[in-house]
């Protein structure tokens, strides 16, 4: 097969393994950084440019694309799907994931279980949210971050109130979330295939 690694940097061993993994079972695989692909949107022939070459016949492609660049990496993904080519993470899936009260959102449809999570937009409502959400200690998060960026712990409720406030008052969307003290600071990451957890 014929596959695209959407990826930034050639040289991160995230998207060498890929290569090399790829390689191993006899595919052809290119590298191409999405933020250099540009498209032309037609309904009969969609199709995709790169530093002067018209994109053909991929088979597949994998997208490596990081928070900071969501917005144009998922528009060229949804390129690739748009002319056919089978995408490893669909754009959709990937636009779900970056926002955490959307991902939440779709979790809690599945019945998965949540830390009780509140959100609201005006600050006469954040008395009212925070005691929703069982009080102090809570946990404040803006809904565009990643690696614990943007992550705050308020310890009072008092802490709370002023924390939200100053991310209100900077227009920045954030969630407010009970604090699960049993879970120790600990990062569990689950892959799912098929909707069965599969490793962690
Ligand atoms: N409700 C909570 N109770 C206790 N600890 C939490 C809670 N939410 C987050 N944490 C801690 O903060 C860390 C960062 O939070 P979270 O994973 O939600 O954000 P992120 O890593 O920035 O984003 P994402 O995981 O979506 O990329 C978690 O790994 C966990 O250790
Ligand atoms: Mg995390």
């Amino acid at each position: 097969m014929k596959l695209a690694i959407l990826s930034r940097n050639a040289k991160l061993y995230s998207t060498r393994r890929l290569v090399e993994a790829g390689q191993q079972r006899g595919h052809e695989v290119r590298i191409l950084d999405a933020l250099r692909c540009y498209m032309n949107i037609t309904s009969m022939r969609p199709s995709i440019h790169y530093k002067g070459e018209d994109l053909r016949g991929f088979d597949a492609v994998i997208p490596r694309i990081g928070a900071s660049v969501t917005f144009y990496g998922t528009a060229v993904l949804r390129q690739f799907e748009m002319m056919g080519v089978y995408p490893l993470n669909e754009s959709v899936a990937i636009t779900r994931s970056r926002d955490k009260l959307r991902s939440l959102q779709l979790l809690a449809r599945k019945g998965i279980g949540l830390p009780v999570t509140g959100f609201a937009l005006s600050p006469d409502d954040v008395q009212d949210m925070l005691k929703m959400v069982g009080g102090a200690p809570a946990v404040i998060k803006l809904l565009e971050g990643t690696q614990g960026i943007g992550v705050v712990l308020a310890e009072t409720a008092q802490a709370a109130e002023s924390v939200i406030e100053a991310f209100m008052g900077l227009k920045a969307n954030i969630l407010i979330q009970e604090f699960i003290k049993e879970a120790g600071g600990a990062d569990i990451r689950c892959f799912v295939i098929g909707g069965k957890v599969v490793a962690r």
